[in-house]
């Protein structure tokens, strides 16, 4: 049997892979435009196969996006939650893989530790991807991608601003930034900077990184302004957190200093009044519902790479 196409980080795709990726989800979301969301595209490309979904924590947008897109490709879904299946009873992850691994053709989990989903990947022999782990979040950064490129801003030499918490959102940022060649200012308050493996994968690629605590100076000339969540899913609600993450809150002073024609991002669950305004993530310059709308065709294109179609 021939190894897995798993998809824990962007790396496991490697630069030219994203890029076609970038591309087929451009032109399948293209070709389907007046369709309804759940018929399927013309060629049915996963038709016969199903994706098993595990969710250990909560999703809106990765649940409905992987979904949605299985439908389009002609496959469909199931969910396994934490709570109701045997895991949450203990059930290794071992076991589980190899379970559905004779049950489903694909398998998408969503957990804490990111050792979860290698060992889920160990053990399985269907493709695994990574919906979301403290660490990363690839599929969410193909999205973001295709986002950008889509508002008319090429990839080599992009000026990608980050604010707040260096989280796994933004590791996947600086994987992609080493991957397709942009560069990222990250504004963050003492202590809670992005893992230094990321920040190193980046720079060892020619992407230039600058960690700064100068919420002004990051936004500077920035073409992509982006934040997230000051509180992760699975961490406290901390007051000390909260309070030295108020600085880097993207308000219209710190669009202001990006180009003109800059573009705010927002992964999504926003909170507003805290890492954003009101009056910029309703603004013109916010295409969060866009990046939003984007899961699903990039969901489709990596679901397309995990079975060797790309
Ligand atoms: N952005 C994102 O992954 O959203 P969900 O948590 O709703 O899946
Ligand atoms: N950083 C956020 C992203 C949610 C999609 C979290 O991990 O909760």
């Amino acid at each position: 049997m021939s190894h897995p196409r798993h998809f824990l980080n962007l790396r496991d795709a490697g630069g030219d892979a994203i890029a076609a990726m970038l591309n087929d989800a451009i032109g399948r979301k293209s070709a389907r435009k007046a369709l309804p969301k759940g018929e399927p595209d013309a060629d049915h490309p996963l038709s016969g196969r199903v994706l098993g979904m595990v969710f250990e924590k909560s999703s809106t947008r990765t649940r409905v996006s992987f979904d949605i897109a299985m439908r389009q490709l002609g496959g469909g879904t199931l969910v396994l939650d934490a709570a109701s299946s045997q895991l949450g009873r203990g059930e290794t992850i071992a076991d589980t893989a190899r379970v559905l691994s004779r049950m489903v053709d694909a398998i998408m989990l969503r957990t804490d530790d990111h050792a979860k989903i290698e060992e889920m990947a160990q053990h399985a022999s269907v493709p695994v991807i990574n919906g979301l782990t403290d660490r990363s979040h690839p599929c969410q950064i193909v999205a973001d991608l295709l986002t950008v490129i889509e508002h008319g801003k090429p990839l080599p030499g992009l000026e990608v601003a980050w604010f707040g918490d260096g989280n796994n959102v933004l590791h996947s940022i600086l994987e992609a930034a080493a991957l397709m060649k942009f560069n990222v200012r990250v504004a963050t308050p003492k202590g809670y900077e992005p893992e230094p493996e990321f920040v190193e994968m980046a720079r060892a690629s020619g992407s230039i990184v600058t960690l700064t605590q100068d919420a002004a100076a990051a936004a500077q000339g920035a073409d992509v302004i982006v934040t997230d969540t000051w509180i992760s899913m699975g961490q406290a609600h901390a007051e000390e957190k909260l309070t030295a993450m108020a600085p880097y809150q993207v308000n219209d002073a710190l669009m202001g200093r990006a180009k003109p024609d800059a573009i705010f991002l927002h992964c999504l669950p926003a909170h507003v009044g805290d890492e954003v305004t009101q009056s910029v993530f309703e603004g013109p310059q916010s295409v969060a519902f866009d990046e939003a709308e984007n899961r699903i065709h990039a969901q489709k294109a990596v679901l397309r790479w995990c079975f060797g179609q790309l």
